[in-house]
């Protein structure tokens, strides 16, 4: 939520900064601002909405000049969506811009103090507070106010910050939201994600809670929360600037769509030895454990719903799931005989969070399935397996979410094995099958213009249902969720057969019912279900497997999605429901990669 940028180095920095807005846009696009420094003289410009309208303020306001600066990109959180709310704040005095993601719990507290010792606040934001309270204790040396302010704040915070006094000098603060520091020559960077600069530097410092920079075009500083300068390794981003630009795709999410089967195959192969899955980061002894809580938000918990279903039937063992939301307020039962497995493209989600600390604080082992690399979940988990997705720049997920579905598939496989439930055969067996997932995946995509066609029928129902029995009806719980995030259209996942116990009262005469029937153990079951809707007048679009003739003369259309093994079918089977989301949203006009009211990585409860 909300992301920030700050560059500082010898051409002028607003065009890199407004690049670098345009690149964290999926963070928030409630509005926009830039604040950049020359002379001793701070200049900003702000405008409410997406980064395009500060764009076209910026090329009109000629007095934005300057080699070092600070942006922002908001998801609004305390104060509407307006310019005046927008980021950054300045000081009353001028002499200080800062730029925020997070959230100032205290901050009412902090501005009534503020007010009674005179200062004057112009906005609704908790934002504000800091700048004042940094203006508050500065007296000439900065890193001394940037502590002290800070010491007062309760919260989650990443800043940047400017100062007049300070020329070509900008400062970074991290505390529990993201914040990397980009290493180039002669410049240097910071941003909420790696994606702001990857088309200027690869080589990046990750800055851990309580430590803050200041960077000025030749000089990296690092200071611990002490105040002490530290030394901090570099390391180098190892994908391209490719993988955060569209290359030619109308939409990230189409894109990352398509990435999927390469980027399962990231995913999956590197773990595959002598036909056997190797998870050589998890040093655990799962006999440990007699029951395994899964827990995560939206995508990631669907994910997590599909790890259970697989995990139970290999591996014999209790398996539960809770939204990371839910969590820490039922006081579940958890204990050092728990592994709690938490799962998070971003790892950064608040909420997901705040569970982990949950289950230590109950000693539970956790476990983080989690695509970014050194983020908070990655770090704060005891152990980590990634997904090798690549960047997720759409906000609403795809390839994070198969490559998600395709580690539980893998790690129950290898759990079942280490818990003597299947034998080295069978075990060798399961992999050949995962090791088929990525080619499987692209084989799905061959759907791409049959899907289209279907969302070219459809796309003018304004509510749907997704129907499916066990596997396929957690399939259902994501297939209709992006169908809702992305084209605002109502729909419901609905496990078949609870249909008739209440909610078939809203099947009517051309309301269409997505019955996912990928599934064939319970094949017969779907099918009673799919004559129900229909014979109260539903329009019936199945999703079925290969060689599945019977449900031709079941429903209206079908799609039939390639083989493999039942219990790994949910990673091929949602592709098609992702590209009828699309399409749909496409149809409607929606901003498909920027969906309204929603952010990319939820750094707030
Ligand atoms: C939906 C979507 C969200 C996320 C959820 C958790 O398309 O992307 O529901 O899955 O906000 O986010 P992460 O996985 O970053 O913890």
């Amino acid at each position: 939520m909300c992301g920030i940028v700050g560059f500082t180095g010898t051409t002028d920095a607003k065009g890199i900064l407004l690049d670098g807005l345009k690149r964290l846009e999926y963070r928030g696009y409630d509005s926009a601002g830039i604040a950049v420094q020359n002379n001793n003289v701070i200049k900003m410009v702000k405008a409410s909405g997406k980064v395009d309208n500060l764009v076209e303020l910026v090329e009109k306001n000629k007095d934005i000049i300057g080699n070092s600066g600070i942006g922002h990109t908001r998801w609004a959180t305390h104060g509407v969506p307006s310019d005046v709310n927008a980021h950054p704040h300045m000081s009353t005095d001028g002499k200080f811009a800062i730029v925020h993601n997070g959230i100032i719990e205290n901050h009412a507290e902090i501005k009534a103090e503020l007010i009674a010792k005179g200062a004057k606040f112009l906005s609704d934001t908790d934002t504000e507070v800091i700048v004042q309270l940094i203006d508050y204790y500065y007296k000439g040396n900065l890193k001394e106010a940037l502590m002290k302010a800070t010491a007062r704040l309760n919260g989650s915070y990443a800043l940047g910050v400017l100062c007049a006094d300070s020329p070509n000098t900008i400062y970074a603060v991290k505390y529990s939201n993201p914040l990397i520091i980009g290493v180039g020559a002669g410049e240097n960077y910071f941003a909420s994600d790696i994606t702001a600069f990857i088309n200027h530097t690869k080589n990046v410092i990750d800055l851990d809670d309580g430590e803050f920079a200041s960077l000025t075009p030749d000089k990296v500083t690092i200071y611990d929360h002490s105040g002490k300068e530290i030394k901090k390794e570099e390391r180098k981003i190892t994908w391209d600037v490719a993988a955060a630009e569209k290359s030619g795709y109308e939409h990230f999410m189409l894109k990352e769509i398509m990435e999927q089967p390469a980027a399962l195959k990231a995913t999956i192969e590197p773990r595959i030895r002598d036909n056997k899955i190797h998870f050589d980061e998890l040093d655990i002894d799962i006999k440990k454990y007699d029951r395994i809580l899964i827990t995560a938000c939206g995508s990631a918990y669907y994910a997590g719903c599909v790890g259970r279903d697989i995990i139970e039937k290999l591996c014999k063992l209790h398996v539960h799931t809770e939204v990371a939301s839910e969590l820490r307020y039922r006081d579940p039962i958890i204990d050092e005989k728990t592994l709690v497995i938490v799962i998070s493209q971003s790892g950064e989600t608040a909420d997901t969070i705040a569970a982990i600390k949950e289950a230590k604080s109950k000693n539970a082992t956790v476990l983080a399935i989690v695509n970014v690399v050194g983020s908070a979940i990655a770090k704060l988990a005891d152990y980590a397996i990634y997904t090798w997705a690549g960047p997720e720049i759409a906000v609403a997920t795809t390839k994070g979410y198969t490559t998600q579905v395709a580690i539980l598939a893998m790690f129950a496989v290898w759990a079942a094995f280490e818990l003597g439930k299947i034998n080295e055969k069978e075990f060798e067996k399961y992999t050949e099958e995962i090791k088929k997932i990525p080619e499987r995946a692209q084989r799905t995509l061959d759907l791409n213009a049959r899907v289209k066609k279907l969302a070219d029928k459809y796309y003018q129902k304004r509510s749907m249902f997704f129907i499916g029995r066990y596997l396929d009806y957690a399939v259902c719980l994501e297939g209709s969720l992006k169908l809702k995030e992305i084209s605002y259209i109502h729909s419901e996942a609905y496990a078949a057969g609870e249909l008739k116990h209440g909610t078939i009262a809203l099947i009517e005469q051309g309301r269409l019912v997505v019955a996912v029937c990928c599934y064939e153990p319970l094949l017969d079951k779907i099918i009673s279900n799919i004559q129900q809707v229909k014979a109260r007048g539903a329009e019936v679009m199945a999703l079925a497997m290969e060689d599945n003739k019977k449900i031709f003369t079941e429903a209206d259309d079908v799609l039939l999605v390639p083989k493999i093994y039942e219990l790994f079918m949910p990673v091929i089977e949602i592709i098609p429901l992702q590209l009828f989301a699309y399409y749909v949203a496409k149809n409607n006009k929606c901003d498909i990669d920027k969906p309204k009211n929603l952010a990319k990585s939820v750094t707030v409860e």
